[in-house]
């Protein structure tokens, strides 16, 4: 099966494509500006809002499977530049889904629970969306592109992410180097999801590959929970005091872009599709510090080499 990730040098993609180079498919990753090499895919640059490159470029690796992680993610770059936002997340989008309907590409496209308002919780996939942020309504565009687009596709939509990642700063990652650093760590009270590992989300990405399995599914973490108790399970698994760790409020913080209070998911769907178990977070965390002892997070930095164009 050979396999187009895009956002390779991100969280997601980046332990998607280390995975899937690992359980021997054809694996090609994408990146934009952070050049990687991952151990057994071949790596390229691409610039998903030019046409002209996404079209070549898929045309000529011609894979079984597209998986779209590519986005700008954060909420406030987006409501800031909404341009930028509009042209990788929108038009983005759209090319590559363009291109995939000429190769008869089966495609992946990453969604995000910030596409619910947080009035409720617990949403499934017949839930009614309503962004808030610029971010969000460019994520849900994705989707309704690639629902018109492709006779083929999957649309996922998941939570927090936390885990190892090569250009640091997950969720997690955040947490603890700011815990080693012995600071103070606001964690938001207010504000309920459904993390999830990384490398369990990735896993079952790779289930729908091998499955086939196509339409709408909320993957989260079996969890709804805040950020401080989900930091609370974190110190704890690593060994740190959790006085360290403020609670605040989310609304005191005054981002840019507005965040809904909760978007947790109901992943009653995916747990009846999936083989995969999806952890909730005490589990979740225990396996993201298996992973560090058996060495998962040294193998990943070290095969993907990130390089910072000067
Ligand atoms: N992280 C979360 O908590 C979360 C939650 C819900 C949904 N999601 C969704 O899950 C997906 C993966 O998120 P993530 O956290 O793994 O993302 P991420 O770490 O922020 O990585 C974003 C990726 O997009 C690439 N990119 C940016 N502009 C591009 C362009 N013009 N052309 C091609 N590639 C471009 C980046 O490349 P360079 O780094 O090389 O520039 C990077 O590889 C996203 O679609 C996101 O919306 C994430």
């Amino acid at each position: 099966m050979r396999l187009l990730i895009t956002g390779g040098s991100g969280l997601l993609g980046s332990n998607l494509a280390f995975m899937a180079a690992g359980e021997g498919m054809a694996t090609h990753a994408a990146y934009y500006s952070y050049p990687v090499k991952i151990a057994g895919a071949t790596t390229f640059s691409l610039d998903i809002t030019q046409a002209s490159d996404v079209f070549q470029k898929i045309e000529k690796i011609r894979p079984d499977i597209i998986i779209h992680t590519a986005a700008i993610t954060s909420p406030d770059v987006c409501e800031e530049d909404k341009d930028l936002a509009y042209r990788v997340n929108v038009t983005g989008t759209g090319n590559l889904v363009q291109a995939a309907k000429i190769t008869r590409t089966k495609f992946i496209y990453l969604s995000t629970d910030l596409v619910f308002n947080g009035c409720f919780s617990f949403y499934r996939e017949d839930d009614t969306p309503d962004p808030l942020s610029y971010y969000a309504r460019t994520k849900l565009e994705g989707e309704k592109i690639v629902a018109a687009n492709s006779k083929n596709y999957c649309i996922v939509r998941t939570a927090v992410i936390y885990g190892p990642s090569i250009q640091g700063g997950s969720f997690s990652e955040w947490i603890i180097q700011e815990l080693k650093e012995g600071k103070q760590v606001p964690l938001f009270v207010d504000q309920f999801r459904s993390p999830i590992l990384v490398t369990n989300l990735a896993r079952a990405l790779l289930e729908i590959c091998r499955r086939d399995i196509t339409g709408l599914y909320h993957l989260g973490g079996a969890d709804r929970i805040n950020r401080l108790d989900f930091g609370r399970i974190l110190a704890r698994e690593y060994g740190f005091s959790e006085a360290n760790l403020s609670p605040v409020a989310m609304d005191d913080f005054g981002f840019k872009a507005p965040r809904p209070k909760d978007c947790s998911f109901d992943i009653s769907r995916a747990k009846k599709t999936f083989q995969v178990r999806f952890l909730g977070a005490k589990e979740g965390i225990s396996r993201l510090k298996e992973l560090e002892d058996e060495g998962y997070s040294e193998q990943l930095r070290g095969a993907l080499h990130g390089v910072r164009p000067q």
